[in-house]
């Protein structure tokens, strides 16, 4: 394999988006951040200096970093956060992830500004599963905040109710049309008549899932979180938080201008951002503009039959060069209910008008965040950090129709995990509830990839949903949709050694606590064991 070296910078930068500005943190000055380019089972080694006021950390969504929770990055998670002036090197491990995937802070809200794509090439001397394109271009879905994220979020924190929204969409870090003072800045993909364009994109918004086209034109989707998947065309994708998707886009239409763009997909009553974004698909050579620039027709925010209709598609390629490894047999299975709720408070202290605050559970328990690393407290037998008693069944079967009884809208609270012998074979059943409020949410596991083998509406029963798992095909990702008021299951092999955080990935949701973490154990030789710490972790204060 080949090694990489880049450098990071965390650090404030000034911009001006929307008619107003703000300095922001971002890495190396640049929002979205740079794109990290490996081949397939490289490694690279990112040293990441922090000159922020705070402590920050970098998690590699989706790389597996085999044996090497080390270099993960969730804060308090697998480590503590690199302190302001100093810096950490992370070594992240590429093992068999091939297309698109990308980089976030992983403290606090910090992922708002600082993030960018990873690009993995296949291995030198093998190509795409599909015809060389002319031209790659990363895009990446934002969210723009006129005020300071940080801020924004403890706030929230301080009085227990919702955060405030973003005031834009991005796409490359340009709100576009209709956006105040945004048209002559929007993001402009040039593309001559004829050839195919490889388009990676990744959603990086903090708390919407997306719809996302191109006027006039049809795309298909070839990748997604890293895997290949059977060629999906469209003209239109739904995205979560989280996700990948690499699309191959042909100029085909008159040369000429249209508008690439993304609009919220967000089945709630909780309150979003229901703006737009947007892009410009620019051909070259001469041609008269149009009077209106052609804007793509995406589905209605609220539209969940588009947004299913969409993701039903979406198989692995499994053919003999991609093959999958699905478990038949599951040795351990593991169901979590996933709630939006609220915390009683004892005072006015935590917050809200009335003492209570906006809460998010896995299995009724809400997650808060240690402060020193479970990865440690783990590997060096420190008590008192974790407990390993994550509820192994969900206290209820949930009842739809039913009334919430306080014994769940009201979770308990603490920082569990859930233990899992290495080489299991591991099945998850998420449940959606309605308790506090019904919503789709994006659940992400650090450290694997998984088959979503499963999905449906309603209750999930043992006896009947199994018997519509599609084990054959199914997508392999790290971040599935939980549909709102449904289920879905996914399976793996535990043969990752570490500690792995497990979350919803709006982030509202992850900062109530909609958060676990699973700890799959060593194996019995070296060789299925974490491997040792590097020398330099930050320490935790
Ligand atoms: Cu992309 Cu734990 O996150
Ligand atoms: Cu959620």
């Amino acid at each position: 394999y080949n090694v990489h070296h880049y450098s990071f910078i965390v650090k404030n930068t000034f911009f001006e988006r929307l008619c107003s500005n703000k300095t922001m943190l971002t890495v190396n000055d640049s929002f979205p951040g740079p794109t990290i380019h490996v081949r397939k089972g490289d490694r690279a080694y990112i040293n990441v200096h922090n000159e922020a006021s705070y402590g920050v950390t970098i998690h590699w969504h989706g790389v597996k970093q085999p044996r090497n929770p080390w270099s993960d990055g969730p804060e308090n998670i697998t480590q503590c956060p690199i302190k302001p002036g100093k810096n950490f090197t992370y070594e992240v491990i590429f093992s068999d992830e091939e297309g698109t995937l990308w980089w976030h802070a992983h403290s606090d809200w910090t992922r708002a500004t600082v993030h960018g794509a990873i690009v993995i090439l296949p291995e030198a001397n093998t190509t795409y599963p599909f015809p060389k394109p002319a031209a790659e271009q990363v895009l990446i879905l934002g969210e723009w905040f006129k005020g300071d994220v940080k801020e924004i979020i403890d706030n929230a924190t301080a009085t227990g109710g919702d955060p405030t929204l973003s005031d834009a969409y991005t796409i490359n870090g340009q709100p576009g049309f209709p956006n105040n003072c945004s048209n002559d800045t929007s993001y402009k993909l040039t593309v001559e008549y004829g050839k195919t364009y490889l388009l990676r994109l990744v959603n990086a918004v903090m708390n919407e899932e997306m719809f996302f086209g191109i006027a006039k034109h049809n795309f298909t989707v070839v990748a997604h979180d890293g895997a290949y998947i059977k060629p999906v065309t469209t003209s239109y994708i739904m995205i979560t938080p989280g996700q990948t998707m690499d699309i191959l886009l042909t100029a085909n239409q008159s040369p000429s201008q249209y508008y690439i763009a993304a609009t919220p997909f967000f089945d709630s009553n909780a309150p979003f951002d229901s703006t737009n974004t947007s892009a410009i698909l620019q051909y070259t050579g001469n041609y008269t503009l149009p009077s209106s620039i052609p804007y793509p027709t995406l589905p209605n925010v609220t539209d969940k039959d588009a947004a299913d209709n969409f993701t039903i598609r979406i198989r692995s390629l499994a053919n003999a060069e991609h093959p999958i490894n699905v478990p038949k047999n599951i040795t351990t299975r593991i169901f979590i209910a996933v709630s939006v709720n609220q915390i009683l408070c004892a005072n006015a202290s935590c917050g809200g008008p009335s003492g209570n605050r906006l809460a998010a559970s896995l299995n009724n328990v809400s997650f808060v965040t240690p402060s020193i690393d479970v990865l440690q407290a783990y590997y060096r037998n420190l008590t008192g950090v974790f407990g390993s008693n994550f509820p192994s069944q969900p206290p209820y079967i949930f009842n739809f129709t039913g009334d919430v009884g306080n014994n769940t809208l009201y979770p308990s609270q603490g920082t569990k995990a859930r233990l899992i012998n290495y080489g299991e074979a591991v099945e998850i059943v998420f449940q959606g509830t309605n308790v506090g409020n019904a919503e789709n949410h994006p659940m992400h596991l650090h450290g694997f990839s998984f088959y979503l083998v499963g999905t449906g509406y309603g209750n999930f029963n043992l006896t009947s949903s199994p018997s519509t798992y599609n084990l054959n095909d199914p997508p392999e990702v790290n971040t599935i949709g939980v549909p709102k008021n449904g289920w879905a299951t996914i399976r793996f092999f535990a043969n990752n050694p570490g500690v792995w955080f497990m979350h919803c990935h709006l982030e509202r949701h992850a900062s109530w606590g909609m958060d676990t973490v699973l700890i799959v154990k060593n194996g019995t030789t070296a060789e299925t064991s974490i491997l040792p710490p590097p020398t330099n972790l930050p320490t935790c204060s």
